[in-house]
C-alpha cells in the first residue's frame, strides 16, 4: 500500500503538475510537491546532525528533488488554486502567494540559487553542515510568510 502511494507521487512529480484537472487536484499534486521538500530535508538535515553516515548519493537524490520543486515553484501555484486548501494537512498556501507574487518568486527564485549554491559545495559531511542552515533558512523564509496554518 505504502508503496503505490510513494509510486504514484513519483509518476504525478514526474508528468508535472500542469496537468492538473481541476484545481483541488492542483492543490493536492502541489502539496505532494511541498512533502517531496521534506523528504530531501530530512535525509540532509539527518546526515548534517550525524544521524545518519554521510551518503554523496543520497546528498545527490535529495539535492536533485528539492532542485526539481525548486525550479518549479511559481508553476505549482497558479491563479486559479487561490483560496483553496489541500483535502488534507496542516498547512495552507498563504493569499499573498498571488496578492505579492513578485515577492514570492523571488522567494522562489532565492531557494533555487541556494539549491544550486549546495548542489556545488557538499562534497562531505563538514561541507554538508556548512551548506545545510542556509538551505533551511530558505524554507522557513518563505513559510514565515507564504505558508499558513490549517
Ligand atoms: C518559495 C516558498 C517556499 C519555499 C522556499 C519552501 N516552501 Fe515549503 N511550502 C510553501 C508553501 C506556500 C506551502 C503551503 C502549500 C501546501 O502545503 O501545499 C508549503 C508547504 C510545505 C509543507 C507542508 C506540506 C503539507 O503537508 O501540506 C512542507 C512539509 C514543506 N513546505 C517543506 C519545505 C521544505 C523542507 C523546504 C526547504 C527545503 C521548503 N518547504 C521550501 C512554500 C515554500
Amino acid at each position: 500500500m505504502h508503496r503505490t502511494i510513494a509510486l504514484t507521487g513519483t509518476l504525478l512529480l514526474g508528468v508535472g503538475m500542469a496537468l492538473a484537472q481541476t484545481p483541488q487536484e492542483q492543490v493536492d499534486k502541489t502539496q505532494l510537491a511541498m512533502k517531496s521538500n521534506l523528504t530531501g530535508a530530512i535525509a540532509l538535515s539527518d546526515m548534517a546532525r550525524d544521524k545518519k553516515p554521510y551518503d554523496q548519493a543520497a546528498v545527490d537524490k535529495a539535492l536533485a528533488e528539492l532542485d526539481d520543486v525548486a525550479k518549479r515553484f511559481p508553476s505549482l501555484f497558479p491563479a486559479g488554486i487561490k483560496g483553496l486548501k489541500p483535502t488534507k494537512g496542516e498547512y495552507s498556501a498563504s493569499p499573498k502567494i498571488w496578492t505579492e507574487r513578485a515577492d514570492f518568486e523571488a522567494h522562489a527564485a532565492a531557494f533555487v540559487k541556494s539549491v544550486g549554491q549546495a548542489k556545488a559545495n557538499i562534497k562531505d559531511v563538514n561541507s554538508l553542515k556548512a551548506e545545510f542552515p542556509e538551505l533551511n533558512k530558505q524554507c522557513m523564509g518563505c513559510h514565515e510568510k507564504f505558508r499558513v496554518k490549517g
